[in-house]
């Protein structure tokens, strides 16, 4: 189904409340990003203490980096601490009108998460993932009000780049969208509404563009030359620089995804399967100085 416009925004709900269910690198990042912008409490969740404490440090922290960097007060940084919260208990997204997933990308998973909120949150709340490149329609497919899942779909780092793709399930209503497009203006976003399609737009042509790179060095060329010849092009950074960024395991299931899709257009990497295996973050290592050098763990044909 084509998304078509963005509904009116008179139909958009108010967000006064935010929950982000994981409290890990990307939850962790978004949650920053709702308090910074929507100024509205946010509460994280995950499965345990731990990682809890973890999320609402990270947070913490990139409001210490603000007030070091004398770009807010330390009363804002007071006021954004306060409104940072964590649990494991997910009965804290109650009043919650928006709540964001960023869990492993497992579609099971994530379906378990949306009913488990069906019985906590209001039947108005929006659900929003921010799936890489899943049906955002299976999530929604057996809830009693899919209307108004979304998907919400950032970018790493989520603090810095601009562009946010809005999926339209096919239940998701006008006023989770236009509600969706007034939290992404808020959140000073470039916000664009796409169809729920594998990997939606820009995973697309990253998977290409990563999945070349690796064809390059399953095929022989080594990790270097590969990076640095493409590294020619000016773009922001290299594509292993890049595969890090992303990480080898987000990339991997993504090209997992768009392969099962569309296996004509989209291989798989023996390489890539064999770094995501080692359990590598990346091809390179940094000296003392801050030079990178490939890995010489990193395995390779
Ligand atoms: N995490 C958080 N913040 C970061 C960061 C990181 N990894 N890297 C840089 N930043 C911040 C810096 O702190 C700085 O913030 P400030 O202005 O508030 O001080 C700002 O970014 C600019 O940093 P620098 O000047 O040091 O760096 P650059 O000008 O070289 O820009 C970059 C860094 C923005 C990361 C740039 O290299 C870039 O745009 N790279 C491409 C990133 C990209 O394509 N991301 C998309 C990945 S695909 C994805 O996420 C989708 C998923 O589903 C797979």
């Amino acid at each position: 189904k084509r998304p078509v416009g963005v509904p009116d925004k008179s139909l958009a709900r108010t967000v006064g409340k935010v929950g982000v269910v994981g409290a890990g690198l990307m939850a962790s990042q978004l949650a920053w990003l709702f308090v910074r912008r929507l100024e509205v409490p946010v509460v994280m969740t995950d499965l345990d203490a731990e990682r809890v404490e973890r999320g609402v440090a990270y947070v913490h922290g990139e409001i210490d980096k603000q007030l070091g960097k004398g770009r807010i007060s330390a009363d804002k940084a007071a006021r954004y601490k306060a409104l940072v919260s964590g649990s494991v208990d997910k009965s804290v997204f109650a009043d919650a009108d928006f709540v964001i997933e960023a869990v492993f990308e497992e579609l099971d998973l994530k379906k378990r998460i949306f009913a488990e909120l069906e019985g906590i949150v209001s039947e108005d709340c929006v659900l929003a993932t921010n799936t890489s490149s899943l049906s955002v329609s299976a999530m929604a497919e057996d809830l009693t009000h899919p209307q108004r899942v979304v998907g919400f779909h950032f970018f790493n780092p989520v603090a810095v780049l601009p562009l946010l793709e809005v999926v339209r399930a096919k239940q998701t209503d006008d006023a989770t969208v236009a509600t969706a497009f007034a939290v992404c203006k808020t959140l000073k976003k470039n916000g664009v509404l796409v169809a729920d399609a594998p990997a939606f737009v820009v995973n697309r042509l990253l998977t290409r563009f990563l999945g070349e790179i690796f064809a390059c060095v399953d095929e022989g060329t080594d990790i270097e030359t590969a990076d640095h010849a493409v590294d020619e092009l000016g773009l922001p950074m290299t594509p292993f620089m890049l595969l890090q960024l992303v990480g080898p395991a987000v990339a991997r299931h993504v090209a997992g995804t768009l392969h099962q899709a569309f296996p004509d257009r989209y291989g798989v990497s023996e390489n890539l399967d064999r770094l995501v295996e080692a359990g590598k973050s990346s091809v390179y290592v940094w000296d003392a100085s801050g030079k990178p050098s490939v890995d010489p763990d990193v395995p390779q044909i």
